[in-house]
């Protein structure tokens, strides 16, 4: 068991990485809310999996919700704040998210303004909520004009990251949580993704030493970033977005459904990211090649013809790019120096950009 703890001053907490956590979970949460009544919010896939795992003292019941990125609407929010409300739950009691990105998001936001916010905990069971979702208080809901475009900065409580809980995850979703790790290896840790390099097929075998590494290493590298930029003001957590303006224009365009996951799209984002700033000189172009070497070892995508719906009009991904929520003040773009280091773009040109996404094959 690791525990890693997010620094953040009153609203600090720790991050739980280990086995049986899901059975443990009772006691460690009355270890930090030892007088809190709780709600279980979760989907109907991790309730038939896992729900039975968990015993609460102070359960005030469930709020059950369908699996998908749909649920993230204002229709569930209002849902399951009413939810909330009908099984008591008053300001010193605490909400339990128990699932992957999906009801982390949506659960953290009902928390952040139910009673004008109370506490929740957050039980990651993607390895993707576990490494990236759970940790650092982004909620949110999507909207009709885009993704996460409605939400808060909401700490939890608490994160109990449960191995054990990814043995019933699906392998294509293993390795959509794999690219964020090897996102983390990229943009700040060489030597992280040089283990990724030789560990990477274990960590998606569930191998538990190689398993229990990435998650507290990613775990840790989000926790330090998050602590140094909580609000996203200063650049520094901008960093965790590499791959993802490339990414999201991806899956906008292949239409946020089964066709390409999200770390599938942001596999090829970061190999883009790589190839651009070996194009514009900012980064040896042997690095650019080793990412897209090791990511395509793992099994994930690295070029926009490997996207269902390719090839894809370059203006379209282009204008895509510019509503992206994190390319403000221009076009604001994580580029890299090195594996190993990413830094946060301004003011990119359009039209070099333009010339790139042709020369990646996007129709001029
Ligand atoms: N808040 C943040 O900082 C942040 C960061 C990254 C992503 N996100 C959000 O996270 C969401 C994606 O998260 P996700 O990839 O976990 O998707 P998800 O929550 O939709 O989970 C994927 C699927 O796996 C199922 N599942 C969950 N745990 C399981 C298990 N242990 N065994 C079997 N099936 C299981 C779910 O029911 C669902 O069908 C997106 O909405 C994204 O915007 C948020
Ligand atoms: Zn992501």
């Amino acid at each position: 068991m690791r525990t890693i703890r997010v620094g953040l001053g009153e609203r600090a907490y720790d991050a739980v990485i280990g086995r049986g956590l899901l059975e443990r979970a009772g006691e460690l949460i009355a270890a930090v809310a030892p007088d809190a009544r709780a709600v279980v919010v979760t989907d109907e896939t991790v309730e038939a999996l896992h729900r039975e795992r968990i015993r609460l003292p102070q359960s005030a019941g469930d709020a059950v919700l369908e699996p998908g990125e749909q649920t993230k609407s204002f229709d569930r929010l209002a849902w399951l704040c009413e939810r909330l409300s009908d099984l008591g739950l008053g300001r010193r009691d605490l909400v339990v998210a128990i699932g992957g990105g999906v009801i982390g998001d949506l659960a953290g936001f009902a928390a952040a303004i139910y009673m004008r916010g109370i506490g929740y905990v957050q039980i990651p069971t993607t390895l993707l909520a576990q490494v990236d979702s759970s940790i650092g208080g982004k909620t949110a809901i999507d909207t009709a004009w885009g993704k996460n475009l409605v939400g808060a900065f909401h700490q939890p409580r608490l994160v109990l990251a449960d191995l054990d809980a990814l043995d019933t995850l699906p392998d294509r979703q293993m390795r959509s949580g794999l690219a964020e790790v090897l996102k983390y290896g990229l943009l700040g840790d060489a030597g992280l993704f040089g283990w990724l390099a030789e560990n990477g097929r274990a960590v998606l075998d569930r191998d538990p030493a190689a398993l229990e590494h990435a998650v507290a290493r990613s775990v840790e590298m989000k926790a330090e970033i998050v602590a140094a930029d909580e609000h996203e003001t200063t650049g520094r957590r901008a960093v965790l977005n590499l791959g993802h303006t490339f990414g999201h224009a991806l899956e906008a365009e292949t239409g946020l459904g089964d066709a390409l996951s999200h770390g599938e799209a942001v596999a090829i984002g970061c190999a883009m990211a790589f190839r651009f700033s070996a194009a514009e000189s900012l980064c040896p172009p042997s690095d650019a090649r080793r990412v897209e070497e090791v990511i395509g070892s793992t099994g994930l995508p690295t070029r926009l013809e490997q996207a269902s719906g390719a090839p894809f009009a370059a203006d379209a991904l282009l204008a895509r790019m510019a509503h992206d929520k994190k390319a403000d003040a221009g076009l604001g773009l994580i580029l890299a120096r090195r594996i190993g280091e990413a830094f946060l773009a301004k003011g990119v040109e359009p039209a070099t950009l333009r010339r790139f996404l042709v020369a990646e094959g996007a129709l001029s």
